[in-house]
């Protein structure tokens, strides 16, 4: 028999405070920012699944490709009796990690999209009799907790969401999840990695404008949740590499003078035309640098594994001893 059971471990109205202490200061600093988890609304986790099928979006293709030559290896490896996703969204490719891990007894995704949850869990549930399904409505990056379930565990952070943290966010990140784990558990870690300019910059600003639609979604997450009047219609859609940090940068350009109200936090927030405001980083990584911040977190890594193109890898890491 399965169980499926959904807690929300942030307050009821973590969320929106969060968001307002977030877009104080993002859009109050000069250049101006703002977090890119705020993109996950349900219309938000729609559209990332959109992006995810795009020709020139190959980050989920390639994973899945690692996966589905690589999950026999990486059960065997792990022997875990709990998988935890953090940042899990559909769950889609996952399904590859349960089959193969045959002595699992909890499956907990964490996500702050309560939709993208609720809808994984019941796809998971229909095609896993018997999996205990446990969904944390949880912000990774603070305090996360996770339930009490059967070791060891395999943590799975996929997709390369590891990369929408900055390098700092990423240290303190990393340690704090050393610091849930016991000996036994591991990190399956996806990262995408540095290739040539072209494929990247396609892969963040696709013919279709789904990547465009989803960076945008960001306004009318604003507009909703704080009262805010930004015409989407101001923005464009810019995509750019930084070759000297290794990331892909989103931004909304204004195309005019913009002047958007934001009641809920009783600011006016005006942009010039063409002033640019940083809506994620999507960084991209080498095996050494990989290796290195695990290191500093005090984590060992044990396999690398990427697709035939080199385009993603896969990492299994493990507390170090
Ligand atoms: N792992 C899936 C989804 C990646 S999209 C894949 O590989 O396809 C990134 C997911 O992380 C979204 O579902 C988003 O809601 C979630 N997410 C982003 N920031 C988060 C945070 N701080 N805490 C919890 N979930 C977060
Ligand atoms: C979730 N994350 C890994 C995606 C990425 O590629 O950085 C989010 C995304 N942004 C634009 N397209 C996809």
């Amino acid at each position: 028999m399965s169980t499926f059971a959904v807690t929300r471990t942030l307050p009821s109205d973590a969320t929106s405070a969060a968001l307002r202490a977030d877009v104080v200061e993002g859009l109050g600093s000069d250049p101006k920012h703002l977090h890119p988890k705020w993109f996950y609304d349900a219309r938000g986790s729609e559209l990332f699944e959109d992006i995810t099928r795009l020709p020139e979006y190959y980050p989920t293709r390639a994973e899945r490709g690692i996966l589905i030559g690589r999950a026999a290896e990486i059960a065997a490896a792990s022997g875990a009796r709990t998988l935890v996703e953090l940042g899990s969204g559909s769950s889609e490719k996952t399904r590859h990690l349960i089959e193969a891990l045959t002595n699992l007894d909890a499956y907990v995704p964490v996500d702050v999209s309560e939709s993208a949850l609720t809808q994984a869990g019941h796809v998971l549930l229909a095609d896993h009799p018997g999996l205990n399904v446990h969904a944390l409505i949880a912000d990774f990056q603070h305090g996360l907790q996770l339930p009490d379930t059967p070791g060891p565990r395999l943590i799975a952070f996929l997709g390369g969401t590891i990369g929408n943290l900055l390098p700092e966010e990423r240290a303190g990140f990393l340690r704090a999840l050393r610091d849930l784990m016991s000996p036994g558990d591991a990190l399956l870690l996806g990262t995408d990695l540095v290739k040539d300019e072209r494929t990247l910059v396609a892969a963040y600003d696709d013919s279709a404008g789904v990547t465009a639609a989803f960076n945008k979604n960001v306004l009318f997450v604003l507009n909703r949740e704080l009262g805010a009047d930004f015409d989407p219609e101001d923005f464009d859609h810019v995509a750019a590499w930084d070759a000297d940090r290794e990331w892909i940068e989103m931004r909304l350009r204004a195309r005019r003078p913009v002047t958007a109200k934001i009641p809920a936090v009783d600011l006016a927030v005006t942009f010039r035309p063409g002033e640019e405001m940083r809506t994620e980083v999507s960084a991209k990584f080498r095996r050494e640098g990989v290796r290195d911040e695990l290191a500093a977190a005090g984590l060992t890594l044990e396999h690398w594994w990427t697709d035939d193109a080199d385009r993603f890898a896969l990492s299994l890491s493990a507390p170090s001893a």
